[in-house]
């Protein structure tokens, strides 16, 4: 279930919200700056989807996305415990970072773990297919797959060249609960 939890930077250990209300963790994260939606799943899904069959279902959302913030490109990831690559993309989205470009996700399948560190709080935020998430350029973050990933996500990028992080060189990921 999708989850949200706010601790305070210097305190993992005691966190000051934890909920699964969707509309309070829209609520909390647009005050922030960052978009949090819920998008159907239609039971039309299945793992062996084709991506362009993937992206045909969610063509009504995804056109408002890059109609409104004019992305110019939108893929699909998807990551499984049998990646070859797993753990080395792990260590590169668990890295405390920050983009140039908004970071849009939308999950249709699966399960992750967002950070997003704003001001003197951390938002964990636990999402599950169906969860959509707009955070902006220069918000520092960071992404946990977990041990033995398993998602499905929509990209979308401003930026052609995809997936460029900035790391902060701050180890705050490492004081933080993992997937
Ligand atoms: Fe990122």
């Amino acid at each position: 279930m999708t989850k949200l939890i706010v601790y305070l930077t210097h305190n993992p250990s005691y966190p000051i919200l934890e909920t699964t209300d969707v509309a309070l963790i829209a609520d909390t994260l647009a005050v922030q700056g960052v978009t949090f939606e819920r998008w159907p799943i239609p039971t039309s899904i299945t793992p062996r989807m084709t991506d362009t069959d993937i992206l045909s279902v969610f063509e009504p959302q995804t056109a408002r996305i890059l109609k409104d913030n004019g992305f110019k490109t939108l893929d699909v990831i998807h990551l499984t415990p049998d990646h070859p690559q797993k753990q080395a993309l792990r260590v590169k989205f668990l890295q405390e970072h920050t983009h140039a470009e908004d970071e849009v996700r939308f999950f249709v399948a699966g399960e992750s773990l967002f950070y997003l560190r704003i001001s003197d709080k951390i938002y964990g935020l636990y999402a599950m297919a169906g969860d959509y998430i707009h955070i902006p350029a220069q918000t520092k973050h960071w992404f946990d797959m977990g041990e033995h990933p398993h998602f499905t996500a929509l990209r979308f990028f401003n930026n052609p060249e995809g997936w460029v992080a900035h790391y902060t060189g701050d180890a705050i990921a490492e004081r933080f609960p993992t997937l």
